[in-house]
């Protein structure tokens, strides 16, 4: 192309500093994040992330004595002279550690007591939601599915809940843990931490842990099977449905919503989603201990993948990649005598699609296919 000499001096110039101001702009989008004159990297920003003080927020911290053997540690900084701060701040982290939390109202501490509790199926529920109960125990936390399998319910108090009927429940079923914590959602993750805690404290000999959600489809016969089967290690594993390269939600609409105040990193470490994950019994008191230094999300999964990545340990792929569904699954009786987790079940829909994959199993993909 040709140009007059004065145009063309104008014309480069111009595409020059465009040029520049381009670099300048993708310079700008693509430098890696400096703090202190330092390039982090995502795993050196989410250690600074745990490791940030206030990040430590323990569980429950001013609880007041509870009964029995659950004792807990009243925070002594507050009583003492000014001079002996540090050292008291030093006492009060060791005595957060050995906080028994939230005292329990329905507790069954010989649960496990047979030291042969194979697969321990941990299900978060709500105090009101008797149906999903009574559907699980009939369907996948039938405790006479395979030898060692012990099913536990977790609660908090929730206002307006008849004590009187959960306690009855309690007798009959012996399957409840209610813990004096407000049930909700934004809680699920105290609910998931209690959880391991009771395993780390009342059953430390099962050999593997399921938490699944309460509106889940659990194959649990299939689970034990590949459980038994595949090779799978007895310490430190955690597999589920794997969550890679998820990014916080600052969406304040959304029901995953993170604020950057809370989590300042832009990305989460892998993580398990948490409508239904397993792992080796060890990993309970792991999670647990860790967590007493990493402030509480109420995003559980996220949590528990943050637990994870301190204690340097990646969730493992589970064997097979269409085991855990976090959605649900169309159903087939052959498709459901595969997988171990489909998600969004009623309880009527639960029972329903139990009893048919219970008549059908045997030959469940013979007939798909004839
Ligand atoms: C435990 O505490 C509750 C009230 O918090 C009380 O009613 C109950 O009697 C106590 N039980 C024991 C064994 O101390
Ligand atoms: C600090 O605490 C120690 C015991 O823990 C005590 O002997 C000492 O007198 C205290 N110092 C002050 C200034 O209160
Ligand atoms: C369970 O195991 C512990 C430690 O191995 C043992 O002391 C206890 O007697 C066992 N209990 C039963 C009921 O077998
Ligand atoms: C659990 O399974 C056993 C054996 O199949 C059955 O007899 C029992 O009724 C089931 N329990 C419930 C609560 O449905
Ligand atoms: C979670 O439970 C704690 C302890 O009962 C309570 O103080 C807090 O308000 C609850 N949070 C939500 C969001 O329900
Ligand atoms: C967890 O913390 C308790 C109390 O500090 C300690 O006794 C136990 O060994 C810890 N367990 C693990 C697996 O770190």
């Amino acid at each position: 192309m040709q140009c007059r000499r004065r145009h063309c001096f104008t014309r480069i110039v111009a595409s020059l500093v465009a040029l520049l101001v381009g670099l300048v702009i993708i310079r700008q989008l693509y430098r890696p994040t400096r703090q202190n004159g330092q390039v982090t990297s995502f795993h050196q920003e989410l250690y600074k992330v745990l490791r940030q003080k206030d990040f430590a927020e323990p569980l429950s911290p001013t609880r007041s004595l509870a009964n029995g053997s659950l004792v807990s540690v009243q925070p002594a900084s507050r009583t003492l002279p000014r001079s002996n701060r540090s050292l008291a701040k030093e006492e009060n982290a060791e005595s957060v550690r050995k906080v028994e939390p939230y005292r329990y109202i329905l507790n069954e501490p010989d649960k496990c007591k047979r030291n042969d509790t194979f697969l321990l199926l941990l299900i978060p529920v709500e105090p009101h939601n008797v149906n999903a109960r009574s559907a699980i125990r009939q369907t996948w936390g039938n405790e006479s599915l395979g030898k060692g399998i012990v099913r536990l319910f977790l609660m908090g108090v929730k206002n307006g809940m008849s004590e009187h009927s959960l306690r009855s429940e309690s007798v009959q079923h012996r399957d409840m843990i209610q813990q004096e914590y407000i049930d909700s959602y934004y809680n699920l993750t105290i609910k998931t931490l209690m959880g391991m805690h009771w395993v780390s404290r009342f059953c430390p000999k099962a050999k593997y842990i399921m938490k699944a959600d309460s509106d889940m489809f659990v194959n649990t016969e299939y689970l034990v099977e590949k459980l038994l089967k595949s090779n799978i290690p007895t310490k430190m594993y955690f597999t589920g449905y794997l969550m890679r390269g998820y990014k916080p939600n600052r969406n304040k609409n959304s029901k995953w919503y993170m604020s950057s105040e809370l989590y300042p990193s832009e990305s989460y470490p892998t993580f398990c989603s948490g409508t239904g994950y397993v792992f080796s019994a060890d990993m309970a008191e792991r999670i647990y201990n860790t967590s007493l230094s990493i402030r509480r999300l109420h995003l559980e999964d996220v949590y528990v993948g943050l637990c994870l990545a301190k204690l340097n340990i990646e969730p493992t792929l589970p064997p097979n990649e269409f085991l855990f569904n976090h959605w649900k699954v169309s159903y087939s009786s052959c498709k459901y005598s595969q997988l171990i987790t489909s998600h969004e079940f009623r309880p009527s829909e639960l029972i329903k699609y139990w009893q048919h994959l219970q008549m059908n199993k045997d030959n469940a993909c013979k007939l798909a296919k004839g």
